[in-house]
């Protein structure tokens, strides 16, 4: 029985959530997908009609809403104020607007908040993002850095979405490459890997082999 904390971070494509999901599967461990409360958080901004410029008043939009996000990998469990908004994170609004949304360092500090106490409920618990392994979980039992080539990524999402003309893959790719962009630039908890991180890459491997690499890798972590 694995008991401790795996961190999976990395850029936008890779096929990190479908792994985490299967890794935590795998383990009997919670699931916590910090992407999906930056994207919730999203919503509240978005709905509040804010000025995506200031700071502050996103902050307090995120502060005044209710965010709740499910620990388990076979359900996605995303509410704002009691609403169901599993669907509508995953839209382009939101997609669009998350990063400028998640580099405010209040929203951040709120979030993490809240991302610690989950965690600190679960035995074994496997936990995606861009800055878990750097800033949310230092002390991590595994740290995983998930990255692939910047066209795999575009494919992978480009299939997900069932695209298949090279137009919209090409635009698909000039999208991921500006969030990972903004996402690595930013000043507070920037993507990138831990010092102590395991780097796997996924170009050219299905999502099996990369689950097995991890569970391998978690087993001589114990
Ligand atoms: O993983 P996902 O694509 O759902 O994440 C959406 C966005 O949320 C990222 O592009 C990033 O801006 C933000 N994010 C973050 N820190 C995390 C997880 C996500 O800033 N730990």
């Amino acid at each position: 029985q694995f008991r401790g904390q795996v961190t999976l971070d990395g850029p936008s494509g890779t096929g990190k959530s479908s792994v985490a999901r299967a890794v935590a599967t795998q383990l009997g461990a919670a699931y916590l997908d910090t992407g999906a409360m930056y994207r919730a958080a999203t919503v509240a901004v978005l709905d509040a009609g804010v000025d995506l410029s200031d700071a502050e008043a996103i902050a307090r939009a995120v502060s005044a809403a209710d965010i709740q996000v499910g620990t388990t990998a076979d359900a996605e469990l995303v509410t704002v104020d009691g609403v169901d908004v599993a669907e509508r994170i995953r839209g382009a609004e939101v997609t669009r607007t998350v990063s400028p949304v998640s580099a405010v360092p209040a929203v951040r500090r709120l979030l993490v908040d809240r991302q610690r106490a989950l965690v600190a409920e679960a035995h074994a618990v496997v936990v995606e993002g861009r800055d878990i392994g750097t800033v949310v979980l230092p002390d991590a039992t595994l740290k995983i850095y998930l990255t692939a080539a910047p066209e795999a990524r575009a494919e992978r999402r480009a299939g997900q979405l069932g695209v298949t003309d090279p137009g919209r893959i090409a635009e698909i790719a000039a999208d991921l490459r500006r969030r990972d962009e903004y996402d690595s630039s930013r000043a507070d908890s920037p993507l990138r890997p831990a010092a102590d991180a395991v780097v796997v890459d996924s170009t050219g491997l299905d999502r099996e082999a990369v689950v097995e690499r991890v569970l391998e890798l978690a087993r001589t972590a114990v």
